[in-house]
């Protein structure tokens, strides 16, 4: 029976920016630029690109066609459309994946507000060892574990509100917040002595520096920017009105995370290249080492430059992991809502207490649980591993199979063309993509990754 009481998004602007804000998060401003360092600069990105428009973003028409489609949570929406048939395991993965992505993320997520926190109460300031800051802080039993909490709560508080008053509402807020704040920084680290060769790393490819393995990182790095493979924006897409153009919907949410990690790029590379002996690639470090660092020697002629820059980055690194984390919060708690008959609230907190205790083993595994290891990985590294490298691309190959191949053509049409109200020039090629192009090419690296 379809479910005439779920909530709905207002409009599509509120569409655009919830379904952007759950790809625009983390993924863009601390992976991605610590990606493109490792592995040479322009020509990742180049590749980057091609996976962005030709794997990831077919996938993400799919979720949409499910979710609006369906009209349902992941699970349900499998059952639905083909009731019966065990498609529904690729839900019940995507429930699984939201609560491991969130419970790792929230981690990180916790590190960037103490680090909003201690920016703002100037103690990211002057001449200190920022990597025993960052390792001191991380390792520490109890203080991580607080800022995972505070966290996961203000997730839980915005999805309890519902759909409209909580997810649409606090996205339209804080993408354009975004937004401002990376022009600001933007403009910023341009005008720093290091802009040129920051720029030069950046927009220069040098083709012999693409190995098979930045190919794997640059697909890798796409599906999870995108927030594809986890029923994320299937959920979404269950809240979608009948009028919103589905394609042309996801390339603008394709197009803003791109543009979002390329400009996190140019905010960090000029500043990284204005400060001599840093190294760009620092790994994961990047963000919480270097960058402080940068911060501080580039501006230690006007301190209060790098106070106001660091600051503002901090903060635009918290609101984007908030508008991602929201999305993988909904997809639980749209599944506990639904499937049980429990009120929103309480779903979201179900949703919320469960990450509350993987978040803490998770924070816990760089300090006292460091030795807890499953396959040579600790429990937060086990978490990014079976969600990026496990869940995500395999439930992309089922997601693009399943609309590719099974389900019928006339929904697929209805969906992509509004009930033949629009004229879809592209819809040929697109479906060319999804049949063949998306789970051949996901199915390559899930297998190259899996006997890696
Ligand atoms: N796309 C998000 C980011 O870039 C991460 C994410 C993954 C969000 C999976 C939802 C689902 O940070």
């Amino acid at each position: 029976m379809q479910n005439t009481n779920r909530g709905s998004f207002g409009g599509r602007l509120g569409i655009i920016l919830a379904s952007a804000g759950s790809a625009v998060g983390l993924g863009n401003i601390w992976r991605f630029p610590t990606e493109v360092g490792r592995n040479g600069g322009a020509a990742f990105i180049l590749v980057y690109l091609c996976f962005v428009f030709f794997l990831a973003m077919p996938v993400m028409v799919s979720e949409f066609i499910i979710g609006r489609a369906s009209k349902a949570n992941t699970v349900d929406s499998y059952r639905r459309l083909a009731p019966g048939k065990p498609w529904v395991i690729v839900g019940f993965l995507g429930v699984l994946g939201g609560i491991l992505v969130l419970s790792f993320y929230s981690v990180v997520a916790g590190w960037t507000l103490h680090y909003t926190i201690s920016s703002l109460a100037y103690q990211l300031t002057g001449d200190q060892d920022y990597g025993a800051f960052f390792s001191n802080f991380v390792s520490n039993p109890w203080q991580p574990l607080i800022y995972v909490a505070v966290f996961l709560l203000l997730t839980h508080f915005i999805v309890a509100r519902g759909v409209q008053a909580g997810i649409e509402r606090y996205s339209k807020v804080m993408m354009p917040a975004l937004l401002v704040i990376i022009l600001v920084l933007m403009s910023c680290s341009l005008s720093m002595p290091g802009s040129r060769e920051g720029l030069q790393f950046l927009l220069h490819p040098d083709f012999s520096k693409v190995t098979a393995s930045v190919v794997l990182s640059a697909m890798g790095q796409a599906f999870f920017s995108l927030s594809v493979g986890i029923g994320c924006l299937a959920t979404y897409a269950s809240y979608f009105q009948r009028d919103v153009p589905l394609v042309s919907s996801a390339f603008s949410v394709c197009f803003i995370d791109t543009m979002v990690a390329i400009l996190s790029g140019f905010i960090i590379f000029p500043a990284v290249f204005s400060v001599p002996g840093v190294e760009v690639d620092a790994g994961p470090g990047l963000v919480y080492i270097t960058l402080p660092n940068v911060f501080n020697m580039a501006f230690s002629d006007v301190p209060v430059i790098g106070y106001l820059f660091s600051s503002l980055f901090y903060i635009l690194l918290f609101l984007a992991a908030l508008t991602s984390s929201i999305s993988m919060h909904e997809i639980d708690t749209a599944f506990i809502h639904e499937k049980f008959h429990l009120s929103r609230p309480r779903a979201a907190a179900i949703v919320t207490a469960v990450c509350l205790v993987l978040g803490a083993a998770c924070s816990l595994s760089f300090g006292p649980w460091e030795k807890i290891q499953v396959c040579d990985l600790r429990i937060f590294d086990l978490f990014d591993y079976l969600t990026a490298k496990f869940i995500m691309p395999l439930c992309s190959i089922f997601i693009s199979l399943f609309v590719g191949w099974i389900l019928e053509r006339k929904v697929v049409q209805n969906e992509l063309t509004n009930d033949g109200t629009l004229r879809l020039r592209t819809a040929r090629f697109l479906i060319l993509l999804i049949r063949w192009v998306a789970p051949v090419g996901v199915c390559i690296i899930f297998l190259n990754e899996l006997f890696s």
